[in-house]
């Protein structure tokens, strides 16, 4: 998830001339770090901006035109412009080099411009070309390159992400550290077009990370999700309600349940999300869907600093979009605005939540508005949700359910208690809370198949962990997929399938228990992990309650990482109604 957006995603040859790339690096830096209109100096006589302005304007009277269009830079200096700073830069990995292998550090040399790019689309792509045999050492095809690093240079390793070096940490006490200082490790900053799907709090950094994680947090307090447990049913109860015609006739069918899963866990948010207007929260998510396509398409390629800025055809279709559901999100909220000013009794989604807990905040501070979110927050919060909690809870429940297949007996004790609970009655949130058996199964499918792969930080200035001193502009990837099966912290035998190892809970399942990390840990641990955990055992407790199921032939074991961690073939099951 955009958590941290396709860290190992392919990316193709650049066809630009060698000299033009250096370039367009330093270009992508400084739209990347300012996130602005840009421009930036490459010689006396012109400037570069997403294309050549091909008349002969002197740099002064050039840069008062830029300017005048909202584009931002460094004043021209004479002559020079800004390749005293290109020349810095390019000095620069070899320095960050030289401080990481003083520290112990191990990694393949630096390579101008790419660095590990190419050997890390090579790997990607090798690793996609063939499914694997059943079995959960998954890292291989997970994350090929940072695995391939770490085998042949150690946990202290690091790869060149084009200029830029990236340490993996694996120690998790460091892990801890790099959760709990949120302002010196930073998230990277994502891709543009990426932003245009996920660009609320789980990007945010500093004050404004603080102010909106205080005016969400109730919106995912427990006694609130309690109330939402009806809607999850409803979801869920509709899914079920389909395999159960399915199976109807013959007592059994073959299906992918991914998609379902998917469509469930979206029907989920439309309907918490957006209570009453849910027809138009499920076209949101839609026309999400379909953004996330185009969205996908363009990050594959190597990213043009202002390329979003042109109006080819997909990038169009991308803003057509992205106002459309910015309308939808609006009409809703006025409609909600309309409610509560009339004094109606409203029911309780995640946006009037948000909604009272914004006008709260703003009230307690003298009506001051700049101390609560702007419309347009609200909205990308909105938007948010869906990226956010849509794809991650699929996933958790798809390898749920193709792990069940496999390990038969832990489906049955799963099945034993679902009914020693809940007999064949509905499943309420007291009795989501007494599952021991399916919170251990969950626990072991977060560790071997977790949704988020692995965490991406971004060393801001010069920063010390435990004995190591970070330099600033270093890179961190956290690979949580190898931390939690890590041998050492969780015994030899780590990749197999054992959920009795969490019948103690988390702290004796492991040597130290921030090797567990699923959701992240620290300040920014994922907002909607009850919502999660509250939905999965749900939609589990109804699967077992309804069916039996097995793997069937025709599933191929290709786990990957799309935005999740996602079986690439999807994942065929057979269901048998009980
Ligand atoms: C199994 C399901 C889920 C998993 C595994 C998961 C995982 C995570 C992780 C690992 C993070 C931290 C990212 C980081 O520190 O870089 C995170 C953050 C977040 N998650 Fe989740 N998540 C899940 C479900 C949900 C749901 C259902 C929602 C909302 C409906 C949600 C909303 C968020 C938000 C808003 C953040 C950002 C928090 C912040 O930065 O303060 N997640 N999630």
């Amino acid at each position: 998830m955009c958590y941290e957006y396709s860290s190992e995603a392919p990316l193709s040859e650049c066809t630009y001339p060698l000299v033009n790339i250096f370039l367009l690096c330093c270009l992508e830096y400084a739209f990347e770090h300012q996130n602005r209109k840009l421009f930036h100096w490459s010689d006396c006589s012109s400037s570069q901006v997403v294309a050549q302005p091909d008349d002969l304007l002197r740099p002064k009277k050039l840069e008062k035109l830029l300017r005048r269009q909202g584009f931002a830079g460094n004043t021209y200096r004479i002559l020079y412009g800004d390749l005293k700073d290109e020349a810095a830069m390019r000095e620069q990995p070899k320095k960050l080099e030289k401080v990481l292998r003083e520290q112990g550090f191990a990694g393949n040399s630096y390579r101008i411009l790419y660095g590990d790019l190419k050997f890390r689309a090579a790997m990607r792509e090798q690793a996609l070309s063939k499914p694997m045999n059943f079995s959960n050492d998954i890292a291989p095809r997970v994350i090929p390159s940072i695995h391939h690093t770490i085998q042949n240079y150690g946990k202290n390793s690091f790869m060149w992400l084009g200029p830029i070096p990236r340490v993996h940490i694996m120690d998790p006490e460091q892990l801890k550290i790099v959760f709990s200082l949120i302002n010196d490790f930073q998230k990277p900053t994502i891709n543009p077009f990426a932003r245009l799907l996920a660009d609320g709090i789980l990007n945010h950094e500093g004050p404004k990370w603080v102010k909106h994680r205080k005016i969400i947090n109730p919106a995912f307090h427990l006694e609130k999700l309690k109330d939402m447990v009806p809607a999850f049913y409803h979801s869920c109860n509709e899914m079920v309600s389909k395999w159960e015609n399915m199976v109807f006739v013959e007592g059994s069918c073959e299906l992918d349940v991914m998609p379902y899963l998917q469509n469930m866990t979206a029907d989920v948010i439309s309907r918490t999300a957006f209570g009453s207007s849910y027809e138009k929260g499920k076209k949101i998510f839609k026309l999400q869907t379909e953004l996330v396509e185009l969205v996908i398409q363009s990050t594959l390629g190597v990213y043009i600093p202002g390329w979003r800025f042109l109006p080819t055809k997909s990038n169009n279709k991308m803003k057509e979009i992205s106002n459309e559901i910015t309308t939808l999100i609006l009409d809703i909220m006025s409609e909600r605005e309309k409610s509560m000013k009339a004094g109606e009794a409203i029911q309780t989604d995640l946006l009037i939540i948000l909604m009272k807990s914004n006008l709260n905040e703003i009230k307690q501070h003298g009506s001051n508005k700049d101390i609560g979110m702007s419309i347009e927050d609200v909205i990308a919060e909105c938007k948010l949700f869906y990226i956010a909690g849509q794809e991650t809870t699929a996933t958790l429940l798809v390898w749920t359910m193709v792990l069940l297949s496999s390990y038969l007996e832990w489906q049955e004790q799963a099945r034993a208690e679902i009914f020693e609970i809940f007999g064949n009655k509905k499943p309420d949130y007291d009795g989501l809370s007494r599952l021991k058996v399916v919170t251990m199964i969950f626990n072991e499918v977060l560790r071997l198949y977790p949704p988020v792969s692995m965490f991406g930080r971004f060393v801001k200035k010069e920063t010390r962990l435990g004995k190591l001193t970070l330099p600033a502009g270093v890179m961190l990837a956290l690979p949580t997929i190898l931390i939690q099966r890590d041998p050492e912290l969780w015994g030899e035998d780590a990749n197999e399938f054992k959920p009795e190892r969490f019948s103690k809970g988390v702290s004796k399942a492991t040597k130290n228990p921030s090797a567990f990390v699923p959701f992240g840990l620290g300040p920014r641990i994922c907002i909607g992990l009850n919502f999660a955990m509250i939905e999965a055992k749900l939609a589990l407790s109804m699967i077992l309650q309804r069916f039996s199921f097995e793997l069937s032939s025709s599933y191929t074991h290709a786990p990957t990482v799309t935005i999740t961690t996602q079986p690439q073939h999807g994942a065929h099951i057979i269901l048998h109604k009980l």
